[in-house]
């Protein structure tokens, strides 16, 4: 289960010309991260677990749920683009294959943010023909409000609402993704 939306902080000082609010904290950030790796741990202890995170969003984000789990595994990127410098989905870009092998072997797809599910879907399609022996997604956030593909993720950090999010990986335009907590972007940076 998702955690339940927390409440608003203002940013820092320095940020507050761009962001609206501290959307998820440093704190719960890391307490549910603790939480999803020991869910994956629990179910994936008899199993060979290859992580598939997508660039570049995943990357706090994976190094922190990674080194919860004490399970071995392996790790491997896909690059997949999506947004031009806006913040309305557009056509898909792969930009990086995958390295390891994912036959037979039990996939868990990371990624960001499931928002339109255009990206999950067509990742997803690609490693199915993969033939992995399961095939599974976490992502740190889901915004239900917004799908076009019936895309469900397996393990679901935190529900957002329809707002821009940056920080702890996510980006408007490549910046921000270098914030420790998860923000609501003000709208006027954007439009
Ligand atoms: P989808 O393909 O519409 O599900 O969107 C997934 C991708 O869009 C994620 O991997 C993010 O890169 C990006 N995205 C969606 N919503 C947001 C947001 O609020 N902030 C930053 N990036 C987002
Ligand atoms: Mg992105």
């Amino acid at each position: 289960m998702p955690a339940a939306m927390p409440t608003a902080t203002p940013p820092p000082e320095h940020l507050r010309q761009e962001v609206q609010n501290v959307l998820i904290g440093e704190t719960e950030i890391a307490e549910r991260v603790r939480e999803l790796a020991a869910e994956i741990e629990r179910d994936y202890a008899d199993k060979d677990l290859l992580m598939v995170a997508l660039l570049t969003g995943t990357v706090p984000f994976l190094a922190d749920l990674m080194r919860h789990i004490t399970l071995p595994l392996r790790l491997d990127f896909m690059g997949v683009s999506s947004y031009g410098d806006g913040t309305a989905p557009g056509e898909l870009v792969f930009t990086k294959d995958l390295r390891l092998e994912a036959r037979d072997r039990d996939v868990l797809l990371v990624d960001d943010i499931l928002d339109t599910g255009q990206t999950l879907h067509a990742v997803l399609g690609k490693l199915t023909d993969l033939q992995p022996r399961s095939l599974k997604t976490c992502v740190l956030l889901e915004k239900t409000s917004r799908r076009r593909e019936t895309v469900t993720a397996d393990y679901v950090g935190f529900e957002v609402p329809d707002e821009f999010v940056v920080g702890y990986g996510l980006d408007y335009a490549e910046r921000y993704r270098n914030l420790p907590f998860i923000g609501v972007l003000k709208p006027e940076v954007y439009s």
